[in-house]
């Protein structure tokens, strides 16, 4: 007998329903004209309560949804039973899959040959175009949230493999300035504080990359009482983090003083076995990139001398040196895999899954207009969902008057009459 707990995940979904008032109002604009209907949608996402929402939300637009988990991890079964009680939606995820079977849910999704692809790390996206290509001609187009998903369909459309139009929502300021930001920054620490159930305020705290993501935790563990060093690749993005008063390292040097290090760099092996070696006893390292391939857990496998679970969800690497390695949630999003994660809060989703969804909207109103690839969503769309956002929150902003535009409009100072 199943030990899933409906009611568990149908209250879960009632709480985040309750503070997403943009899928309330979407709910509201679409329900009656029920624009996706007659259509599948395919949903790759983190299958938790602020992704029912969203889902729920599309197959209440008149979609027929068909969900599946992009990390097997992040998925919570309770969630995944009360949707599936759902009309028009039908669920494919386990907390509990490996990856053969997280493929093979992948692949039952696909084979139903879905309309438009909804993803997250265009794990979706990828196998429909390498593994079904059969099914690639019913792809209406693809809307990716996530860094690494944008970055991947880039690669294919520059590899010629991308045939549909794909809008890279993850780009959209709706999205990146909240999601990888504030998102990221609030709920990794919350989650890494409340596994660990250790202090952050004074710790060294090594944030590696300065991207969206890191720009959040970074300033976040800072808020908290951090003493914060950036580890980052791009000049650039170096220069920023010291200008906004980080100390910034190579990671080889970053490591030796180390309490916590944090990767979020969306790129593999950023840990590796040069800096295992030279790390603090007790260090505690934590990644909250897509992919968890940030932090090299094999090598370290294979250079520990033993390992133990010393906390639900920190397993302890003992090295030849003696010095102890903590590592949280297996090298998988911090903020999502860990066993007190939530994932984002859940404003922060009702912006995101909106620009999916409006995003969605778009692409079925101008498939026809579009090309093949990766686009920047209109930035229109994005305004039209941060005006629901302010609408909702009941703040209200100032409006260019005629004489405002006008003077933004032409170059000349002279053409502006007084
Ligand atoms: P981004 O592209 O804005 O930032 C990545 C930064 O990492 C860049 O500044 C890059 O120069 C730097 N970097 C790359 N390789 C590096 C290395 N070896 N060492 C140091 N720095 C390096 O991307 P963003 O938006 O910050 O996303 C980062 C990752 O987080 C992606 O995998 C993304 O999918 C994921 N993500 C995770 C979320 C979560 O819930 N945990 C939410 C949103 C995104």
């Amino acid at each position: 007998m199943s030990d899933i707990d409906v009611e568990l995940g149908r209250r879960k979904l009632d709480w985040a329903r309750e503070h997403m008032p943009i899928h309330a109002e979407l709910r509201r604009l679409y329900g009656t004209l029920r624009p996706f209907a007659g259509l599948t949608v395919a949903v790759g996402s983190h299958i938790e309560a602020k992704t029912g929402v969203f889902i729920e939300t599309l197959a209440a637009a008149g979609a027929e949804v068909l969900f599946t988990a992009s990390v097997a991890a992040t998925t919570q079964d309770d969630v995944v039973a009360a949707l599936n009680e759902m009309d028009g939606i039908e669920g494919f995820a386990r907390r509990a899959a490996d990856t053969d079977e997280c493929e093979a849910n992948h692949d039952l999704v696909l084979e139903r040959g879905p309309h438009f692809i909804l993803d997250d790390a265009a794990e979706l996206t990828a196998r429909v175009v390498y593994r079904h290509p059969e099914q690639v001609g019913a792809i209406q187009g693809v809307c990716e949230q996530t860094a690494t998903g944008v970055q991947r369909l880039r690669a294919m459309a520059k590899e010629g493999s991308l045939t549909f139009p794909a809008y890279a929502v993850n780009d959209t300021p709706m999205k990146h300035y909240f999601d990888n930001v504030h998102g990221t920054g609030e709920s990794s620490l919350a989650n890494l504080a409340l596994v660990t159930n250790l202090l952050v305020a004074g710790k060294r705290v090594v944030v590696a990359g300065f991207g969206y993501c890191g720009r959040g935790v970074a300033h976040k563990a800072r808020g908290w009482g951090a003493r914060v060093t950036v580890t980052e690749i791009d000049p650039r993005t170096a220069l920023r983090a010291h200008m906004e008063g980080f100390e910034v390292l190579p990671m080889s040097e970053a490591v030796t003083t180390a309490d916590i290090i944090i990767t979020t760099t969306g790129n593999r092996d950023v840990l590796r076995q040069e800096h295992f070696e030279c790390m603090n006893d007790g260090v505690v390292l934590a990644n909250a990139g897509h992919f968890s391939v940030e932090i090299a857990l094999g090598v370290l496998q294979a250079l520990a001398r033993s390992e133990r679970e010393v906390r639900p969800g920190i397993v302890e690497y003992r090295l030849a040196n003696a010095r102890k390695i903590n590592v949280v949630a297996g090298a998988e999003l911090v903020n999502l895999a860990a066993p007190t994660a939530m994932g984002h809060p859940v404003e922060v989703m009702d912006q995101t899954f909106a620009m999916q969804f409006v995003a969605a909207l778009h692409l079925l109103q101008h498939r026809r207009q579009l090309t093949t690839g990766v686009h920047a969503v209109p930035d229109k769309v994005d305004r039209e969902v941060a005006e629901l956002k302010l609408a909702t929150l009941g703040i209200r902003i100032d409006c260019l008057t005629a004489e405002q535009q006008r003077y933004l409009d032409v170059w000349r100072r002279n053409d502006i009459s007084s």
